[in-house]
């Protein structure tokens, strides 16, 4: 492969390959049919004498049914091909590595489950699902990784889940892909893929900061959060426990299921989804508890069973 292509790394690379190739395929063969039919009608129906007389043509079923059916089917081919490409992309495996990422001007902040913070860089392991779980703390930014031919949108105010499993180990390019202020072409980055073993060997050399969900149960209680939300039912807010990934009842109708989105909407906007049964009392935490704070929060939600 010529290096006008990026490496493929992951296992969505050949995929939108696949679609990308066929879509450059019907390119290049319209595009010399046409410029054929041009040059070759120029010669074969030119004016052969200075008094010769065109013939009058009134419409041709066939032909112009076969121009429409056909461009028909092959822009149904490529839609029905790019919606699953895109649904793949789209929805991630049941089972994932998950790591989040907040963007900010001007640099990519990765936050391990267990503890480790990255700027910049990214460490995974290959052949193994992994979700990103990417908000960004001020502007709109956009995660891209050629090599894993992923990108998606990161966007302040909510979480976006982008997911990849890695193929082979080695460094890869990781970009801003969406202005975002002066210095937002040096928004770039590197993700490190390695082998599981050196990956478990790079993640116990980061250890003793302690995971995401114990930063987070401290900060639980620092917030007195666990004042109201108490296991036992007793406390002014709903329990916790056994919360993340359930259906939630809520005031005046409505279901959701209760996932990072939820949780963290319930720590800034509290009175946005009252769970059925309680009050609208509790105060938000808007400016008071930061991204990666938030992150920690969710995950210590996350982790009560
Ligand atoms: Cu961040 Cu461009």
């Amino acid at each position: 492969m010529p290096p006008l292509f990026p490496e493929r790394a992951s296992t969505m690379a050949p995929r939108v390959d696949a679609l990308y190739f066929f879509l450059l395929a019907i390119a290049v063969f319209l595009s010399l049919l046409i410029a054929g039919l041009i040059v070759y009608y120029a010669i074969r129906y030119r004016r052969g004498s200075a008094d010769a007389v065109g013939t009058r043509i009134r419409g041709g079923m066939v032909l112009e049914v076969t121009w429409t059916v056909v461009p028909l089917i092959i822009t149904m081919v490529i839609f029905v091909w790019g919606a699953s490409v895109y649904f793949a992309m789209a929805s991630p495996p049941p089972e994932t590595l998950n790591i989040y990422v907040v963007g900010k001007q001007w640099m990519w902040k990765f936050q391990h489950l267990d503890g480790q913070r990255e700027i910049n860089e990214l460490h995974v392991p290959v052949g193994r699902d992994v979700k990103l779980i990417t908000t960004s703390e001020d502007v709109i930014h956009d995660l891209f990784v050629p090599a894993f031919r992923i990108k998606a949108d990161v966007l302040p105010g909510r979480y976006i889940n982008i997911w990849f499993r890695a193929t082979r180990p080695g460094r890869y390019h990781l970009f801003c892909a969406e202005y975002c202020g002066t210095k937002h072409s040096g928004m770039t980055g590197q993700v490190v893929v390695m082998e599981p073993a050196d990956y478990q060997d790079w993640l116990s050399g980061g250890a003793g900061q302690g995971s995401l969900a114990s930063a987070g149960e401290k900060l639980f209680n620092d917030l007195a959060c666990n004042t109201c939300h108490r296991p036992d039912s007793q406390g002014r807010g709903p329990v916790l426990n056994g919360l993340f990934g359930k259906t939630v009842s809520l005031v005046g109708g409505g279901m959701l299921t209760a996932d990072e989105g939820y949780i963290r909407e319930s720590i800034l906007n509290p009175s946005a989804k009252i769970t059925a049964g309680f009050q609208p009392i509790m105060p938000t935490f808007q400016g008071l508890v930061t991204e990666e704070q938030l992150l920690e929060l969710v995950e210590y939600v996350k982790s009560l069973k």
